[in-house]
């Protein structure tokens, strides 16, 4: 989706950090942006940032289906159809495997993971018959280098990857475009995860005081500013990148675990039969197809 002035932008987690950067850089481009958002606060503050007629903010939990789709209606009804869905919501949930309880998997899958799909499952078929539309869905560097401590979030993280790579060819032939985003570090307010937690989920739980310790640590002036942030997802929106990536720092780390992938199949011949038949399996051309693209 190369012409973005005019257009409608649909952001989950758009009132705060990395979506409110998206949602900037959307209202920079000449875009109209539905603002969606948990928060009440977050919602109330964002909304004061754009001009008359830009933004229209929206309360919603992703997790919520009903909801949900009231709020597609909603956006569509003041701002027109949605062209860009950013699937960006969600919760830092970080902690060790040990002291996680079955609330902590269901509330961080259900946000990170589920609030993925709710958005691909409403969203999507109203962009299906315009042929036009663009989905990015935010994962994170974590997902494609992953480190200890993260068990749930890189969980998550890693699905919405692979859901992305997998749906893209079949998004392109209704001429929709899909994109991740992964970043590295941004300032945002994602170390107040914790409060979005609901009641219902704060019973078998072992990351209480890990959030309450994490909600009172201070920034850290290097991380990246949401707004440049934007500024790249849109120029991978304009591109139709599969991977928009943001922190040149994680490529070494990135070769690392794709070579040590690669270095671990099997030192032996390929069994050319076998390999004939299960040929629809073995590669995809959309990685030949990114790979030839010139920059
Ligand atoms: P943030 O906390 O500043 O913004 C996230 C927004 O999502 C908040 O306004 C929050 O209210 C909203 N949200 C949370 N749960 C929700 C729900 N159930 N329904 C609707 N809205 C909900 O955090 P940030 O960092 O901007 O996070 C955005 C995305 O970026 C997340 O998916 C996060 O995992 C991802 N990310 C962030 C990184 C960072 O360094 N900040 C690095 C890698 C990924």
């Amino acid at each position: 989706m190369e012409e973005l002035t005019g257009r409608v932008a649909f952001i989950t987690g758009g009132a705060s950090g990395i979506g409110l950067g998206i949602a900037r850089a959307c209202a920079e481009a000449g875009m109209r942006v539905a603002l969606v958002d948990v928060r009440r606060d977050h919602l109330d503050e964002a909304g004061a940032l754009f001009a008359g007629g830009v933004a229209h903010p929206i309360e919603l939990d992703v997790t919520d289906r009903a909801a949900y789709a009231a709020a597609a209606d909603e956006a569509e009804r003041v701002l027109g159809p949605i062209a860009l869905l950013v699937n960006n919501a969600g919760v830092g949930i970080l902690g060790s495997l040990e002291d996680a309880g079955y609330d902590d998997w269901d509330w961080g899958l259900g946000v990170n993971l589920g609030g993925v799909v709710n958005g691909l499952q409403t969203v999507v078929p109203r962009m299906r018959g315009r042929e036009e539309g663009h989905v990015v869905t935010t994962s994170s560097m974590a997902a494609v280098v992953p480190i200890p401590g993260a068990a749930i979030y890189i969980t998550a993280k890693a699905a919405v990857m692979g859901l992305m790579e997998s749906v893209r060819p079949e998004l392109a032939k209704a001429g929709i475009g899909a994109s991740i985003l992964f970043p590295g570090p941004v300032k945002t307010n994602i170390r107040e995860s914790g409060r979005l937690r609901p009641e219902r989920f704060r019973r078998d739980t072992g990351y209480a005081e890990f959030e309450r310790e994490m909600a009172e640590r201070p920034d850290d002036d290097v991380w990246m500013d949401p707004l440049e942030c934007g500024h790249r997802v849109l120029d991978g929106v304009r591109r139709d990148d599969l991977y928009i990536l943001t922190h040149r720092e994680f490529r070494e780390g990135a070769q690392e675990r794709c070579d040590a992938i690669v270095a671990s199949f099997p030192d032996e011949a390929i069994d050319s039969e076998r390999a004939e038949r299960i040929g629809f399996l073995t590669s995809n051309p959309m990685y030949r197809e990114l790979l030839g693209r010139t920059r």
